[in-house]
């Protein structure tokens, strides 16, 4: 080994970096120069074969030689970097100002995300989602609840019949037969929400539609009293309504409940109809099989369109049913 030819692999090195073009050649010159087969690496190796005196000369020039080579190697490398950096900028350039053909994305409409954000409410509490057909047997939507067959409900006015009419089916009026269909099908404890679309012979109107939107709400178990049915219906509209919200329950008339009421909310300084509810009549637990002596249990029911109108000042239906997107959009696409 002679020093003349230290300082030539590390000219060689030097023109060899230079030469390259890009990073890959880089890569190149630099396995052949200073990577494990190069003639320093090689030379590196074999100091240990000297003698004393030259091992330290030479190796003295030798680990000169390779900062020497890595020197060139870091300038080499940051100057095909910047090469490379300025190009990908070149060629990868957005121009911004170009027109584009921006597709919208689809969203839900705001009663479902209202009844999404009912459901996640009782899921959270335990509470199962149940949900029943749209077109119902006459005897679910009415019999069964103890609605008689003489009941204004089920005039020809309110309820659409399925022709032929001897089928018995209606297009359900209200959510109440999932209550039914629920406590036929599973033992207690139950406690189950059912939000769904419900149909009425009514113009549209303001205030009316004749597709609309129920939660019914439902809870059998031991020791089940008014006090469970209250203490849910405050926290169901606080969460719907703001933590200011209170509630009070009126006394009314179902025939599927016994004691019944209807709960008001006070929300904007005014007491608002909310929904109906109440204890489940005994009459109608005893038709779905249950044990009177040992359940009992609440239920309550509410429109989601009237939740919605209240919640957001909405003053006509024609809004929520028209699907006029500008509407719609006020109130996110809650994806
Ligand atoms: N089904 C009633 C309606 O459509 C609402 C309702 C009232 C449901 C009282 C209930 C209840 O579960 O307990 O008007």
């Amino acid at each position: 080994m002679q020093a003349s030819e230290i300082t030539t692999w590390v000219d060689d090195a030097r023109a060899a970096f230079l030469k390259a073009t890009d990073l890959d050649s880089l890569k190149t010159a630099r396995l052949a120069h200073s990577g494990d087969k190069s003639p320093i690496a090689l030379a590196s190796r074999g100091l240990g074969a000297l003698s004393a005196e030259d091992k330290a000369s030479f190796g003295k020039l030798i680990g000169e030689a390779k900062a020497a080579v890595a020197d060139a190697l870091a300038v080499a490398t940051n100057l095909l970097e910047a090469e490379r950096d300025r190009k990908v900028l070149l060629e990868e350039v957005v121009d911004i100002t170009l027109p584009v053909n921006r597709a919208h994305r689809g969203g839900l409409h705001p009663i479902s995300i209202i009844k999404n954000e009912v459901s996640d409410f009782f899921i959270e509490q335990g509470f199962a989602v149940e949900e029943g057909p749209e077109l119902e047997s006459g005897w679910l939507n009415f019999d069964a609840l103890n609605i008689p067959a003489d009941h204004p409900a089920r005039t020809m006015q309110d309820t659409f019949f399925i022709e032929p009419i001897e089928s018995g089916m209606v297009l359900r009026t209200h959510t109440s037969p999932v209550q039914i269909r629920t406590m036929l099908t599973q033992t207690p404890p139950i406690y189950v929400i059912c939000p769904g679309r419900t149909f009425r012979a009514d113009e549209l109107d303001a205030t009316h539609s004749p597709v609309f939107h129920q939660v019914e709400g439902l809870v059998i178990d031991k020791g089940i009293t008014m006090a469970h049915l209250k203490g849910t219906l405050d926290n169901f509209a606080r969460h719907m309504f703001g933590p200011n919200v209170t509630t009070r329950l009126r006394p009314s008339f179902f025939p599927f409940t016994e004691p019944s009421a209807e709960v008001d909310i006070f929300f904007n300084n005014r007491w608002i109809e909310w929904g109906g509810c109440g204890m489940v009549n005994p009459k109608v637990l005893a038709t779905c099989g249950i044990d009177t002596d040992q359940y009992s249990g609440f239920a309550f029911g509410m429109g989601l369109e009237r939740t919605l109108m209240v919640r957001h000042g909405i003053t006509d239906m024609h809004d929520i049913v028209e699907g006029d997107l500008r509407f719609t959009r006020q109130f996110g696409v809650g994806l």
